[in-house]
């Protein structure tokens, strides 16, 4: 049996009287590439915030390596936070810091190291998402694709257990979105590292996921392997794999 590295049971959450999630159950075993897919406003994001502590579900349990989160107290939740690389949609890079400071920001921050130390380590994870003398440039002199890379290297850099990735090909062009796509998947076979990926690109997460979880109107209504999702007989799920605008979803169904 897998060990589970995410537990995600009964997880409701509420804005005010308006239910972005209902009952979300699903789980990410230790070391595999797991994708949650969905209509953009389905509350992946949201799912995902409650998964990292920055919300928390109204009902419900979120486990990380066997603990559970709602439970903790906010030092608490910071230490496990630290477990996880994140990397946002957009990149979030500081545009007022350079390169180096954005991908050495979490030593800056907690550690005593020194700056030539820093810099050492900066330089050897933006080799390994394929980036060389760029550590003093500033996020925008690069290309959408080079910062979504920072971005993977701000993630990668102080080896967490769990990366997630929150739409990491959205907003940029489909050469940059090849050379993301095959750098999460190197990334992945060299430090089997726990990856859960959000988008609403199925063609990108099948590409990354050997599992995945469906999101519709705030329900998983999907778990399963690729070759489950290619037998499934759900009309709504068939029909978001074909991307059809007709069958059961509606148009403004999220
Ligand atoms: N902080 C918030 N307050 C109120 N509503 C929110 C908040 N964050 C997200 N929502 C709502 O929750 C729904 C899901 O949003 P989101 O998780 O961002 O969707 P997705 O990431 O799947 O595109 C949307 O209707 C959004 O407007
Ligand atoms: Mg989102």
């Amino acid at each position: 049996m897998d060990s589970k590295m995410i537990e995600v049971k009964g997880v409701t959450k509420y804005f005010r009287e308006k239910k972005v999630l209902e009952g979300v159950n699903f789980s990410v075993n230790s070391g595999e590439t797991f994708l949650i897919i969905g209509r953009s406003g389905a509350g992946k994001t949201v799912l995902l915030k409650n998964i990292i502590g920055l919300l928390a579900p109204d009902e419900g349990q979120i486990l990380i390596d066997g603990v559970d989160i709602t439970k903790l107290d906010k030092y608490e939740l910071e230490q496990v936070r630290l477990q996880f690389g994140l990397v946002f949609q957009g990149s979030a890079l500081f545009d007022f810091l350079t390169i180096e400071e954005n991908v050495g920001f979490y030593f800056y921050q907690h550690t005593k190291l020194s700056r030539a130390d820093i810099r050492q380590k900066v330089k050897a994870t933006l080799a390994l998402v394929g980036l060389e003398k760029i550590e003093d440039l500033y996020p925008y002199q690069l290309s959408g694709g080079m910062r979504k890379r920072v971005a993977i290297a701000r993630a990668i850099i102080y080896n967490p257990k769990i990366i997630i990735y929150d739409e990491p090909t959205t907003g940029i062009d489909p050469i940059a979105v090849d050379k993301v796509v095959s750098l999460i998947e190197d990334l992945h076979k060299h430090f089997s590292i726990t990856s859960l990926v959000v988008t609403h690109d199925l063609e990108v997460g099948l590409k990354l996921a050997e599992r995945l979880a469906f999101l519709l109107g705030g329900k998983i209504i999907f778990e399963g392997d690729q070759q489950e999702l290619e037998e499934t007989k759900d009309a709504r799920v068939k029909q978001f794999i074909k991307g059809s605008s007709a069958g059961p979803i509606k148009e403004m169904e999220v």
